[in-house]
């Protein structure tokens, strides 16, 4: 071999073992509670059957949220405009509107999708306000549970913090 073809493939040998080395696993981010929620629904309205499933829409009447840095309630415009499949999953496209104790309006998106039997929701959260007191929000990587209780729903969120 050439000299520089004889560096070039140790190289090569020695590169997998040096990032591995040097490359640890960053540390994850962390998790922080953001609030629960019990949000209360009206009478559900049937589309009907589309290509992908049943589709229904469960309007969002009111309800309250309660956390260590976000508390309020939950206004009556927004809906839940659920799919069912025929395979048996439950894709949730939920849109509600938060206003907080101190007068903020926050509007949030949720959307996830129900594939166990324990009938948890799994959300991804986003959030859009123009507060500056929770602008952190529009940035907020967040994520949540739902589930159907006796009148409405039930959530639990949380946000990602930064890495360790
Ligand atoms: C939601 O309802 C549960 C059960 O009644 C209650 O313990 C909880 O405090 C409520 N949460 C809010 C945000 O009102
Ligand atoms: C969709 O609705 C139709 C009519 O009510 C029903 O027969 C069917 O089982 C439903 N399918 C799903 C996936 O819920």
């Amino acid at each position: 071999m050439r000299p520089l073809s004889l560096l070039l493939s140790s190289l090569a040998l020695l590169l997998p073992a040096a990032l591995a080395a040097n490359n640890a696993v960053p540390p994850p981010p962390g998790v922080a509670f953001l609030y629960n929620a019990n949000i209360t629904v009206g009478l559900s309205v049937d589309v009907g059957q589309i290509p992908a499933g049943n589709v229904s829409v469960i309007p969002v009447i009111g309800g309250a949220l309660i956390g260590p840095k976000i508390s309020g309630k939950i206004l009556a415009i927004g809906a839940d405009w659920g799919l069912s499949t025929p395979q048996g999953y439950y894709y949730s496209d939920m849109r509600a509107q938060i206003r907080t104790m101190d007068g903020a309006n926050i509007y949030v998106q949720m959307a996830g999708l129900m594939q166990g039997n324990d009938g948890l929701i799994y959300m991804r959260t986003t959030f859009q306000t123009g507060s500056k007191d929770y602008w952190w929000l529009n940035y907020a990587f967040a994520f949540g549970t739902m589930k159907a209780s006796g009148t409405g729903f039930v959530v639990d969120m949380w946000h990602l913090t930064g890495g360790s």
